[in-house]
């Protein structure tokens, strides 16, 4: 009875998924689909990492990482949210910490994110900066599987 209530083995597999990030060019973004939510895959620039790097914690809304990669206690600096020390890669869940809409990239008035929905702007670390949402874009549990793929999960 109690085995019967654990997930099979196909439903466990999609637990984690596999990205060939590859071919995603310096400044843009793919977006995958994972565990029914999107994923934002955002390859920053220089100017996205100076500019996320310039911003001091106490201009922001909400200063925890919101990186389930890290300590729950993590600060929300820029190099806190990539998954790399460069801080080229951003990963992030593409759902408005407001009411859950898909927020637009290369939008809004900080260099990121805008969600049209209720007005919430992001900035190039995916941390809100305006508007309604009262937390940066959680970060999930994310890491480099080689050097062209992350693995989400
Ligand atoms: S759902 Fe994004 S601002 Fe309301």
């Amino acid at each position: 009875m109690i085995n019967q209530m654990n997930p099979s083995a196909d439903v466990t597999a999609l637990s984690s998924i596999f990205v060939d990030v590859s071919a995603v060019e310096v400044g843009t973004q793919l977006t995958v689909k994972w565990r029914g939510k999107p994923v934002f895959i955002r390859r920053r620039n220089q100017e996205d990492i100076d500019l996320g790097r310039s911003i001091p914690l106490t201009d922001l809304r909400d200063t925890n990482a919101e990186n389930a990669n890290l300590d729950p206690g993590a600060t929300a600096e820029d190099a806190n949210r990539t998954l790399d020390e460069a801080g080229e890669w951003l990963v992030m869940m593409g759902v408005c910490t407001h009411l859950g809409c898909v927020p637009l990239g290369d939008s809004g008035d900080f260099g990121g994110w805008f969600c049209p929905c209720h007005g919430s702007h992001y900035d190039s670390a995916g941390r809100i900066r305006k508007g309604p949402a009262p937390r940066n874009l959680d970060i999930p549990v994310a890491a480099f599987f080689d050097e062209t793929t992350i693995k989400l999960g």
